[in-house]
C-alpha cells in the first residue's frame, strides 16, 4: 500500500467486480441505441476504459474537460470547458461517465449543457458517490459505491493531480493534505 494511504476502501478486486457489474446493466439498458460514453477527464479515465471493455454493445466513447476545483469556480457554480466534445450529441443517448459525484456541480452543468444541445438521452453512471456533500439536487441514475465524506484517492481520483495511478481506491492520511 502507498505510504500516503491510511486505509483502502476498495481493492482492485473489489472494483473490478462492480465495473462489470455496472457494464452489464448498462449493456442491457441500452442494447440497440449505440450510446454517446462521455468520460469526464480526468478523474474518470480509469473507469471509463475499463468499463467500456465490460460494455459487449456497440458504443461510441468521447471526452470532455471541465475545470471545476480550485480557484472560486465552487462557490460560483461556474464550470468552465476545457475541452469540448468532438462530435455533436444532437439526438444521441449520452451516458455521462464520472468517478464520483460530490457538490454535484460538474455533473449538473454538464446536465444542462447536453440538454441544450438535444441529447436524446442523458444518463449518469459514477463509481463512487457522496451525497453527505450536495449542493444541487442531482442522483445518478448508476452508482458504483455510495461513500463516507472521507478524502478518497486513486483509480483516477486524485489530490493536487497525484495518486490517480492507484489501482484501489483509498483514503488519504490527514498529514499529506495538512502538509500543503
Ligand atoms: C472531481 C471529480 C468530479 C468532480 C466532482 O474532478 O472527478 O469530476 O470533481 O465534484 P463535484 O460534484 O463537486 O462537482 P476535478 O474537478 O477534481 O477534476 P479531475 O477529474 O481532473 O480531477
Ligand atoms: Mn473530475
Ligand atoms: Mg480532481
Amino acid at each position: 500500500m502507498h505510504e500516503d494511504i491510511q486505509e483502502i476502501l476498495y481493492t482492485e478486486e473489489e472494483i473490478k467486480t462492480k465495473v462489470k457489474e455496472l457494464g452489464r446493466r448498462l449493456s442491457e439498458d441500452y442494447r440497440g441505441l449505440n450510446p454517446l460514453c462521455i468520460c469526464v477527464l480526468k478523474g474518470a479515465a480509469p473507469f471509463m476504459t475499463d468499463l467500456v471493455r465490460s460494455m459487449d454493445i456497440p458504443l461510441e466513447m468521447d471526452f470532455m474537460a471541465v475545470s471545476s476545483y480550485g480557484a472560486s469556480t465552487k462557490s460560483s457554480g461556474v464550470v468552465r470547458i476545457i475541452k469540448d466534445l468532438d462530435a455533436s450529441v444532437e439526438g444521441r443517448h449520452v451516458i455521462i461517465v464520472e468517478d464520483i459525484i460530490d457538490s454535484g456541480l460538474t455533473l449538473s452543468h454538464l446536465i444542462d449543457l447536453l440538454r441544450h444541445r438535444n441529447a436524446a438521452s442523458i444518463k449518469v453512471v459514477t463509481l463512487l458517490d457522496k451525497p453527505g456533500r450536495r449542493t444541487v439536487d442531482l442522483q445518478p441514475d448508476y452508482c458504483g459505491f455510495t461513500i463516507p465524506d472521507a478524502f478518497v484517492v486513486g483509480y483516477g481520483l486524485d489530490y493536487a493531480e497525484k495518486y490517480r495511478n492507484l489501482p484501489y481506491i483509498g483514503i488519504l492520511k490527514e498529514q499529506v493534505y495538512q502538509q500543503q
